[in-house]
């Protein structure tokens, strides 16, 4: 069973900040939250919810919080069981709420919630919300990259269009736990066909449009799906993507099942498009033949939901899999209290159901909650960099939920762009993928955001299937830049590198202590990469892969990855990944990859590359580079930088130093530290001396 630990420092430390008479410090101000005096922020930088939003807020206070978090920790089981049973269920899970082993020491790691639990999750985003009578609520407002282009679909019609597909799935023979892979730009089309698995209980594997033929043809390799969903093209910004042209390069001859593809026509039409008889179809062509109901699948809470592949320190992504009935319960409180949720809220998250973001919190969490959506087509800075605010007036947006790095490229472009619209309707922001920094932070707040609308930084990752550390609008103070307070359910810890964990005020490795009900389970076909990458590192813990602090009041600061995976844009890529790209061109001998700090994508790519004997540096040489890296990986992938390096600093047992590399590339020449272990500490002084060619 789940372990309960009666206190976690965290709670420990904000009980201590709760339950504190008024007295000096910050103790008083948390609680003029708790008695709903707003005061402005002093020296500690806190941002207080203002009286009215708190007064409205679904955790008005920090008290609230605090017995809602003690008992999440305390009764795992009484705690989610309890919100579970608001969902739909054919029949309840037994006595076991949840089983675990989160410590390797003990065994193999394993994670269970609701087992024996029988639902279906697409019957709980849609079935239900049309049989409670929200069946004419907007589910989706879609608005196309073209500004005049929107469409949108009630609950029933969204409904009505998932059976459809799930039907013809169902035709052409897929069932329960197969895999189907959906290659889909942000059309209505994409979550239709997530929900349309889910309704069958097959097991979805959404590939980003973003990546390359190669990246969708190792994912296709991996999980062989008996068909791949797609569209002719779509519009970004001014250019075309011709996305089916990228997977007839990515389907081997041997791939024999179905191309289901739809017709963006927007951007392009079927006489163009090229065909393969026998294997391709149009989505218009069959999907409307078929009928709109469709029974659905019951299926075990712990039966797979969907695969979805991420970066890791290795060359190979991991394909993460999660479950249904856990990361049900959870992607639909977190979203419901991070982000306050109101049925009359408007919510506009700019991810892509690409990535977990657009998964756990464009589509699941929030169709649980009955919520209205809106999905954009285009590049968020197109045709000019007002575009958002455009489309949050068109939909009067009231939950704006994006990434720091468009935040900093908005800022960038000037507040005019802003405030030339009215973004009256906004009352909850919301921020992931990566640290904001505080001056991001405060343009988000102070100029988006009209000082009125709190700001949910929510800490999380694809393999937490939701939101793990993250404000609670109106319960508490934000830091801006802290992600603050755990949620419900988790416990995190920060121990040295020996493991042990630290307590109080200090900084170290973010894990986590037993599971969550949207814990992954397992990397497809790989566990044992599963307990060695997360595992393994700090016995006893879940590993999170990120450095972070915890401040004298408690708040968590998320610090960035500390293993060999960069975050450019709020994408995560393995530097192995770009170095077995760059590698793969025959005259590269040797990179290696660094993040570096980059002013708008948090993170840039920076690579050392080494020619092969006798090949010259070229200009031509360096765009081939990038070249490959965009055609194996994504164009999101293309280093910013290459440096030419003759030699890598390396150890005698030939490991590269990349704490040397990080310093060369981000210019802190007199940072170096000791150089004197290298085989040969000549190569410094060599790579310093290129690093402005
Ligand atoms: O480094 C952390 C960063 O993004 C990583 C997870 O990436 P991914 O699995 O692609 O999921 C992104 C969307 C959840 C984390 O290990 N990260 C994510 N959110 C934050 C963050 N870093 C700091 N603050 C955040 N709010």
């Amino acid at each position: 069973n789940c372990s309960l630990n009666t206190t976690t420092n965290h709670l420990r430390h904000v009980e201590s900040m709760a339950v504190l008479p008024s007295g000096a410090g910050k103790i008083p101000r948390l609680n003029a939250v708790i008695l709903g005096e707003a005061l402005a922020s002093e020296e500690d930088d806190l941002v207080f919810p203002s009286d009215d939003f708190a007064r409205q807020a679904l955790l008005p206070s920090a008290q609230k919080y605090l017995e809602m978090y003690k008992r999440s920790v305390e009764d795992p089981a009484g705690f989610w069981s309890d919100i579970a049973s608001q969902f739909l269920w054919k029949s309840k899970w037994g006595d076991t709420v949840c089983s675990e082993n989160f410590d390797i020491r003990n065994g193999n790691v394993y994670v269970q919630w609701f087992k024996g639990g029988i639902t279906n999750i697409c019957y709980n985003c849609l079935d239900r919300n049309v049989d409670s009578g929200n069946g004419d609520k907007i589910a989706f407002h879609w608005e196309g990259n073209e500004r005049g282009f929107h469409d949108s679909l009630t609950y029933t019609q969204l409904l009505s269009q998932v059976c459809q597909v799930a039907n013809y799935l169902r035709d052409i023979g897929v069932k329960k736990g197969d895999a189907v892979v959906i290659y889909l730009p942000m059309l209505m089309e994409l979550p239709i066909a997530m929900l349309a698995c889910a309704r069958i209980g097959a097991v979805h594997s959404v590939v980003f449009a973003g990546f390359s033929a190669d990246s969708l043809a190792q994912r296709i390799m991996d999980c062989k799906p008996k068909v791949v969903l797609t569209c002719n093209a779509v519009k970004r910004g001014s250019k075309v993507i011709h996305l089916k042209d990228i997977v007839d390069a990515a389907l081997s001859e041997s791939f024999e099942d179905a191309c289901l593809t739809y017709e963006n026509r927007s951007a392009m039409m079927r006489e163009t498009t090229k065909w393969q008889d026998g294997r391709d179809i149009w989505w218009q062509d069959v999907v409307p033949t078929y009928s709109t109901i469709c029974e659905v699948e019951w299926v075990d809470a712990e039966d797979p939901l969907f695969l979805l592949y991420t970066s890791g320190s290795t060359g190979k992504p991991k394909g993460v899999l999660h479950t249904t009935g856990g990361y049900m319960v959870y992607t639909a409180t977190t979203f419901k209290y991070a982000f306050d949720y109101k049925p009359s809220d408007i919510y506009w998250c700019t991810a892509d159901c690409g990535w977990i973001t657009g998964h756990s919190y464009v589509t699941y969490g929030p169709l649980l909650n009955g919520a209205t959506v809106v999905i954009y087509e285009g590049a968020p800075n197109y045709p000019d960099p007002g575009r958002c605010w455009d489309i949050v007036d068109k939909f009067k947006v009231t939950i704006f939920y994006t990434a720091p790095t468009l935040v900093r490229s908005l800022m960038r472009d000037g507040d005019a762009y802003v405030t030339r619209y009215s973004r009256k309707s906004l009352r909850v922001l919301g921020s992931v993928g990566e640290p904001i920094n505080p001056s991001a932070w405060r343009w988000f707040f102070n100029v988006v955001g009209d000082s009125r609308c709190p700001i949910s930084d929510t800490w999380w990752q694809t393999e937490t299937g939701g939101f793990m550390i993250a404000p609670l609008p109106g319960a508490w103070p934000q830091k801006p830049g802290s992600a603050t307070f755990p949620f419900f359910g988790v416990q995190p810890v920060i121990v040295d590198e020996k493991g042990v964990e630290i307590e109080g005020e200090c900084s170290g490795y973010l894990c986590v202590k037993s599971s969550w009900p949207g814990t992954f389970r397992t990397l497809y076909g790989d566990h044992e990469r599963y307990e060695t990458t997360y595992f393994k590192p700090f016995p006893g813990y879940y590993f999170s892969g990120d450095g972070c602090s915890r401040d004298k009041d408690g708040y968590y600061w998320l610090t960035g990855r500390v293993d060999d995976v960069i975050n450019v844009s709020g994408h995560r890529i393995g530097t192995a990944e770009v170095e077995s790209a760059l590698v793969s061109h025959p005259q590269c001998a040797e990179a290696a990859v660094v993040g570096v700090e980059h002013e708008v994508k948090g993170q840039g790519i920076y690579a050392f590359v080494t020619l092969v004997d006798g090949i010259p540096y070229s200009e031509e040489l360096r765009r081939n580079l990038i070249t490959t890296v965009r055609n194996q990986i994504g164009p999101f992938a293309a280093p910013d930088r290459i440096h030419w390096a003759p030699g890598l600093p390396k150890t005698r047992s030939g490991k590269i130093m990349r704490r040397i590399l990080r310093k060369i590339a981000s210019r802190q020449l007199d940072e170096l530290g000791d150089t004197s272990t290298l085989a040969d500490p000549g190569v410094v002084d060599q790579l310093i001396a290129l690093a402005d060619c």
